[in-house]
């Protein structure tokens, strides 16, 4: 099937990519621009891979600067938000809203008809939810609470190099064939293929819904942490000893990782606050909605490794 023939083909629909430069966007675009005409959101057009600059249209827009929206938003259909504010400093989570919430009135003022956004999962009534997960969901609400139809697709660690968290993972393996690691390597998570997100992600630029939605997704099963952590050991042929020490607290583990892993320590530090948070997927309505199904938390570990030769 050429791409002109997909069923999803609808050249005359417009799509906004933000985050095109990140680990997400970079790797959407190119699987959705036979089917759509995009539009990347960049900071700076300068940092967008070369091969995906040609072949799109490039709007320069800061979501923390709202005048510089409005062009970027002109005569878009779906606007995808692929933004976090981890690198915002310690107001990280005041900025995360503010940005999101210029985001809205933008795309509310250009008339689009769907945001899509790709926040975390975790418990919204658990009191000791990280700042860092607690601000994705806030996003989401600003998003949710609007009149623009908004889709949230809420997600576990994603699982391909480039992924910061799935570098966590992987330079805490490679680097320390013994690990001290506090409590969160028993924390429940759902991790997620690239692939499988990306999936998600296009599929949700024409899913048929009549209002906002929150859709959990993840891989087929739960694993921990230190699961997680084994899996990736198995999969390169290392040999790894897991020492659980329950007095670790997540800010000291904080330290240490920015230690031992090439994530900057603030960063890192927001990202393991919420390895105690659970990261499952409680609401499976995204298995019954959408026609794309994830693979097993193995395969997605193993497809990563793979791409990291
Ligand atoms: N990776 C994961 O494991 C994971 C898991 C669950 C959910 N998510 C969610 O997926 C989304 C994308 O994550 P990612 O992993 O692709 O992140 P990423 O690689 O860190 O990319 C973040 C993107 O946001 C852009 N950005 C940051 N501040 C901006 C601003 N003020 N204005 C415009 N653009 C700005 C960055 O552009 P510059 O190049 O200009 O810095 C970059 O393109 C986020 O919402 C994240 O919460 C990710």
């Amino acid at each position: 099937m050429t791409a002109d023939d997909h069923p999803n083909n609808n050249r005359q629909k417009t799509v906004l990519v933000t985050g095109a430069t990140g680990y997400v966007g970079s790797r959407l675009v190119p699987q959705i621009l036979p089917h759509y005409n995009v539009r990347c959101m960049v900071r700076d057009p300068e940092r967008l891979d070369a091969a995906i600059r040609d072949q799109v249209e490039v709007a320069q827009g800061d979501v923390m600067h709202s005048h510089s929206l409005r062009e970027c938003m002109q005569g878009v259909d779906v606007a995808i938000y692929l933004i976090h504010g981890l690198g915002y400093g310690p107001d990280f989570q005041k900025k995360d809203r503010i940005a999101a919430e210029n985001f809205l009135n933008a795309a509310q003022e250009a008339g689009v008809s769907r945001i899509i956004y790709l926040g975390g999962l975790g418990d919204d009534e658990d009191p000791g939810l990280s700042p860092h997960l607690k601000s994705r969901h806030e996003v989401g609400e600003v998003f949710q609470a609007s009149e623009v139809l908004t889709i949230e697709l809420r997600a576990s660690v994603v699982l391909g190099p480039g992924s910061l968290s799935y570098e966590l993972i992987r330079s805490l393996t490679q680097r320390l064939p013994v690990m001290i690691c506090p409590k969160w390597l028993s924390t429940p998570t759902q991790p997620i293929a690239t692939e499988d997100v990306l999936a998600y992600l296009q599929e949700s630029i024409e899913l048929p819904v009549e209002k906002s939605e929150v859709f959990e997704i993840g891989s087929q099963d739960v694993v921990t942490y230190g699961g997680l952590i084994q899996m990736y050991a198995q999969e390169r042929n290392l040999k790894r000893y897991l020492i659980s020490v329950p007095l670790l607290t997540p800010y000291l583990s904080s330290l240490w990782l920015g230690l031992v892993t090439p994530t900057s320590a603030q960063v890192g530090r927001h990202l393991i606050e919420g390895l105690k948070n659970p990261t499952v997927v409680r609401d499976d309505r995204a298995r019954k909605i959408f026609s794309h199904q994830a693979m097993t938390t193995q395969e997605a570990v193993r497809q990563a490794v793979e791409q990291e030769a």
